[in-house]
């Protein structure tokens, strides 16, 4: 009895922050594929990424780009359209189990593996380009991933990543939206199916690193700590969101006009003494 006890409080005890992130994450894949936003549903918004990954990445033309935080698959299928030969890598089993799925059905040859975004097991120099979308705000040493970033790309290189500052409004008009959202939300019928476990989800944000919100220039500090160089911060991602918006609800078109939504793309210098 004693040694279950024991047993039982140490695995409470080495239960990390991270492992609450690919537990909830593990749970939430089981709906995240109903949500516009994470799917896609209109073939404007699929264009709008499209032309967004070909502006900063380029034309793929079989070139290797690694999808970090790949969750269902959505941005790795995007990437195969566009020409790339695509690795996807996530912690999470049962999010890679339906991005293996769907590309099963799909038939897109797209290689999915078990990993951390902060120590990704992949060898030196070997991607041309890697590409997250809504990673960075839940990571937990943002510092540590980017240095693994860097390591991965080949010189010369390209990141782009796509993410949102959403945990405070910054300005009166964000913060109207975000209460109009709040009271539309309490007159709008009829659940989405799309579930999340709030109570876990705050627990996780408030012991990440981007606790009071994944600011663009913040994460450009760390990323140009890390040796990225050409960082540009590129905020017309309006075709993108004018498709996500025809499906969705108004209370989440409000909430998400209260948030910043950017993508920041960056580039691994051809020599690092030139960094
Ligand atoms: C909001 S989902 C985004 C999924 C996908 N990038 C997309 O946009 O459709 C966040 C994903 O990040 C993954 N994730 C979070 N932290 C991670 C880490 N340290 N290493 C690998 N995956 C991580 C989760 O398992 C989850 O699939």
């Amino acid at each position: 009895m004693e040694l279950v006890l024991s047993m039982s409080s140490n695995v409470a005890l080495n239960h990390t922050v991270k492992d609450d992130i690919r537990e909830y994450w593990g749970k939430r894949s089981e709906t995240f594929d109903l949500s516009p936003g994470h799917e896609i549903f209109n073939e404007e918004e699929r264009t709008g990424w499209h032309a967004l990954f070909r502006r900063h990445l380029g034309a793929g033309q079989g070139r290797q780009v690694l999808d970090v935080a790949s969750g269902t698959g959505v941005i790795s299928l995007l990437l195969h359209d566009i020409g790339f030969s695509v690795t996807g890598i996530d912690f999470a089993e049962p999010m890679l189990a339906r991005a293996r799925d769907k590309i099963a059905r799909k038939g897109a040859p797209i290689r999915f593996v078990l990993g951390d975004a902060e120590q990704t097991l992949e060898p030196d120099a070997t991607y041309d380009a890697l590409v997250n979308r809504h990673l960075v705000w839940t990571l937990v040493n943002p510092d540590v991933a980017f240095a693994e970033w860097f390591r991965v790309l080949k010189p010369g290189g390209r990141l782009l990543i796509v993410d949102a500052d959403t945990p405070v409004p910054r300005t009166l008009k964000a913060a109207w939206l975000r209460a109009m959202a709040r009271l539309v939300g309490r007159f709008q019928k009829g659940a989405t199916g799309h579930v999340i476990d709030r109570a876990t989800h705050d627990r996780i944000v408030s012991q990440v690193y981007f606790s009071q919100g994944a600011e663009a220039d913040r994460i450009v500090a760390l990323l140009s700590a890390a040796g990225f160089t050409d960082i540009v911060v590129d905020r017309d991602l309006t075709a993108i969101h004018r498709g996500q918006g025809r499906n969705m609800r108004l209370r989440q078109r409000l909430e998400r006009a209260s948030q910043d939504r950017f993508a920041i793309a960056a580039r691994k210098p051809e020599s690092p003494s030139l960094a």
